[in-house]
């Protein structure tokens, strides 16, 4: 099966009202975890890479090993996304790499801290999906802005700084046109989220949901949506490691995200500590061992644990055969035609 656009990956998916987890990877350790998890529970897939991966792995090797995933499972459908695009040039690059989707996060800077004006946004967003579009490209923008610095992207403070303004978000989605949309409710990237677990109060659900009344037609996305598991946290505490006591998104949020209109959910933190986990145990409990294998093994299929787990929850288990591939040529035609048009003002015309 030719590589999917993440588009096609999102329309299945809110047919069948379920989400799709979209995990980063960095090596090939990672993408394997990902795909044990997607022939375990037959789940479409969304890779995805920031920008610190396409560095740390260099953009040839990093396509190949996507690719070389593509080519061993050709019953999964598989979208390649640039996860958190700094600028334009970013956008473009990853696409001429052979992404089919980007994401544009014009909420912040190029870098990557300081949070945009809403008009420097829908420039710099609107510019991508220009370049996007006619290639059949899907593009995610960004609005609001998420909390943290960890990982080098985000504002700072709690994530509760730079929620979502439900009528910002449509006026973008018109002027845009993307094809789905990351919003800020509370959630910010990384292992400290929370510092005890966030029930209704904490969480912008609220928001969530009016947005997705006003904006049915286009897929929603929650970044920072680790749930930081208890025992992950403990495997690494208990071999060496030393986490601060944290609580991340939990599942229920997710699912209720889910029911309104979340398509797209991002998780790297949690397959970070399971990865860091597993090889910390065999380390701490076999010091004698120095062939990577011996820990490299283990990790991967740490995460391979969690990514099926998540797949299971976010309902998109059992639907890697659903569809067959829209070839992206058509996606561009179909974004040409008008038919794959998000905006408000035109898709409820459809
Ligand atoms: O949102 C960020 C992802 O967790 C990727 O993080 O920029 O450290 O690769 P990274
Ligand atoms: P976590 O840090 O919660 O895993 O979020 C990842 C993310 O949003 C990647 O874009
Ligand atoms: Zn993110």
């Amino acid at each position: 099966m030719p590589i999917v656009s993440m588009r096609q990956l999102l329309d299945e998916a809110a047919k069948g009202a379920y989400g799709v987890g979209a995990f980063n990877v960095n090596n090939m350790e990672q993408i394997q975890a990902i795909m044990l998890a997607a022939n375990e529970t037959k789940s479409p897939v969304i890779m995805q890479a920031s920008r610190g991966a396409r560095a740390f792995a260099q953009d040839r090797y990093l396509y190949h090993l996507m690719l070389a995933a593509n080519e061993l499972n050709p019953g999964i459908p598989m979208a390649f996304h640039q996860d958190h695009g700094n600028s334009f040039e970013t956008c473009k690059s990853a696409i001429e790499l052979g992404f089919t989707s980007v994401m544009m996060d014009g909420s912040l800077r190029e870098d990557g801290k300081t949070p945009s004006t809403f008009e420097e946004n829908v420039e710099v967003t609107r510019r991508v999906v220009e370049f996007a579009h006619p290639r059949g490209i899907t593009v995610e923008g960004e609005i609001g802005v998420l909390g943290g610095v960890e990982d080098g992207h985000g504002a700072g403070g709690t994530g509760l700084e730079h929620v979502t303004d439900p009528d910002q978000a449509v006026e973008f989605a018109e002027r845009t046109g993307v094809d789905a949309l990351a919003i800020a409710i509370g959630t910010s990237h990384g292992a400290y989220k929370f510092t005890r677990k966030p029930d209704g109060s904490v969480l912008k659900m609220n928001i969530l949901i009016e947005i997705h009344k006003r904006l049915p037609h286009t897929h929603l996305v929650m970044h920072g949506s680790s749930s930081v598991p208890k025992d992950l946290q403990a495997i690494v505490n208990k071999y060496g490691g030393k986490l601060k006591e944290t609580w991340g998104v939990p599942i229920e949020e997710i699912q209720l995200g889910i029911r309104n209109g979340v398509r797209k959910i991002n998780v790297d933190t949690d397959n970070r500590l399971a990865i860091t986990g597993a090889i910390r145990k065999v380390l701490w409990e076999s010091p004698e061992k120095f062939d990577p294998r011996d820990y490299m093994k283990p990790a991967r299929e740490a995460m391979a644990k969690v990514v099926a787990e998540r797949m299971r929850e976010f309902g998109q288990a059992g639907h890697a055969g659903d569809y067959a591939p829209i070839p992206i040529a058509e996606m561009a035609k179909g974004y040409q035609s008008g038919a794959l048009d998000t905006r408000p003002s035109l898709a409820g015309a459809r």
